[in-house]
């Protein structure tokens, strides 16, 4: 094969074939075919799209480049979920160990933030002593002890999208179904979950914007993880608004903590619940009161053991900002819209995100809201609190949050409920 004919095709609209596929992203793993005309192949596929048969070739050749894992030595079957991604979406942090006090096994290899929206393990992170890098022998030690684990990604899974990956963000062809939906199935699929349930965000704050996009990016992704012999089904889920009262590491991470006592915003407990559901109906478990394990303490043991069996202190303090800036209602009403892109933009000023791969962030920076859309607020309530270690990047978030909330007479745009399609 020749990489100039294989664009050349794709140019053109033509299907690739599976040898034509595997050939490309093996010899682009080996740095054979260069960075410049993989950039060339994924500006064609953005832009002449591909089929079913395609993409589950695409899928199936970067699972092949690297290493998959195996849990069939587990005593307990694996269900798994991935979120495309939201401001103030914490869900795996609780999510995780609700699971696994019903005896299915989660295996939640996470990534690091890039732009606004957080990533878990950045969150974890804010916990003292909390360490993400595991072995494979860890992970399934930690699977078979306690049943959950939330951890970094080995670069042994799907090499090939580590590198295209990277590529696609320098050269403007992220935002492309086929590429995303091979991009997170492949490294799900290399991954060895026995179930997954895909989380699909719709929204401002989310890589869909709206919901026929939302639900063809849901439908490709279920359709590559049967292929591939995983129980896969997605929930397409609100991100117009921030999900609960926090964005942000350490605030995040408290939130999070509250639901696993029982309390917390509805927003978080509900999809907490509903995926936890989900989870366990792909696992066969369907008769199961998940509500109860966050309300009788089941679900925060499970917590406190999985921090612990990776050096964190579930007891300590977490780190709190030196600074912190109060936004007011500057009216009274009810708030129509608190605009979730405004809020992670915000949130990624004040420290809580990074720029480029190598950044640190700040554990303690980010937003508190006061009030979410169709609360009523009085003129001089609190609306948000912004929390940082360096002050002077206030101006910079302040200005992301003009226009990003709205004080009207009625709540007609309110969705009534966080999961809006199943
Ligand atoms: N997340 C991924 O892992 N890949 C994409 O292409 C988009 C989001």
């Amino acid at each position: 094969f020749d990489a100039v004919d294989v664009i050349a095709a794709k140019r053109d609209g033509r299907t690739l074939s599976k040898d034509q596929i595997d050939w490309v992203i093996d010899a682009y793993t080996r740095g054979v075919v260069a960075d410049e005309q993989m950039a060339a192949l994924a500006m064609a596929i953005f832009l002449n799209d591909m089929g079913a048969e395609e993409i589950a070739h695409w899928t199936q050749a970067m699972i092949a480049s690297g290493e998959r894992m195996d849990f069939s030595s587990l005593s307990r079957t694996t269900s798994d979920k991935h979120s495309t991604g939201g401001v103030g979406d914490k869900i795996t942090l609780p999510l995780a160990p609700l699971v696994a006090v019903f005896d299915v096994a989660v295996p939640q290899l996470s990534g690091r933030g890039l732009g606004h929206t957080g990533g878990t393990l950045d969150k974890l992170e804010a916990i003292p002593g909390w360490q993400a890098g595991l072995s494979n022998e860890e992970i399934l030690g930690q699977l078979e002890d306690i049943g959950a684990v939330i951890c970094a990604a080995g670069s042994g899974l799907a090499p090939a999208d580590k590198k295209l990956y990277a590529l696609r963000d320098t050269t403007a062809t992220v935002d492309c179904i086929p590429l995303i939906a091979s991009s997170i199935m492949s490294k799900k699929i290399a991954e060895g979950t026995a179930g997954l349930v895909l989380d699909v965000k719709v929204g401002s704050g989310a890589f869909m914007k709206d919901i026929e996009k939302a639900r063809r990016l849901a439908r490709t992704m279920v359709d590559l993880g049967v292929r591939a012999g995983v129980k896969t089904s997605a929930l397409l889920t609100d991100m117009s608004t921030p999900l609960g009262l926090t964005v942000g590491n350490a605030l995040e991470v408290r939130e999070s903590v509250e639901v696993l006592a029982g309390g917390g915003p509805a927003d978080v407990v509900d999809l907490t619940v509903a995926l936890a559901e989900e989870m366990l109906r792909l696992a066969g478990k369907t008769d199961v009161d998940v509500r109860a394990a966050l309300d009788d303490g089941r679900a925060m043991d499970k917590w406190n053991a999985m921090i612990r069996a990776q050096h964190g202190d579930p007891d300590a303090p977490l780190p709190v900002a030196k600074d912190t800036e109060v936004v007011f209602a500057p009216e009274a009403g009810v708030l129509t819209k608190l605009d979730a892109l405004s809020v992670g933009v915000a949130s990624w000023r004040l420290g809580a995100g990074r720029v480029r791969k190598e950044d640190p962030v700040q554990a303690v920076a980010g937003i508190e809201l006061h009030a979410k859309p169709g609360d009523t607020v009085a003129a001089g309530d609190k609306l948000m609190t912004l929390h940082t270690d360096t002050p002077e990047r206030f101006e910079r978030a302040l200005e992301a949050l003009v226009g990003a909330y709205e004080i009207g007479g009625d709540a007609a745009s309110v969705p009534a409920s966080i999961v809006l399609e199943t």
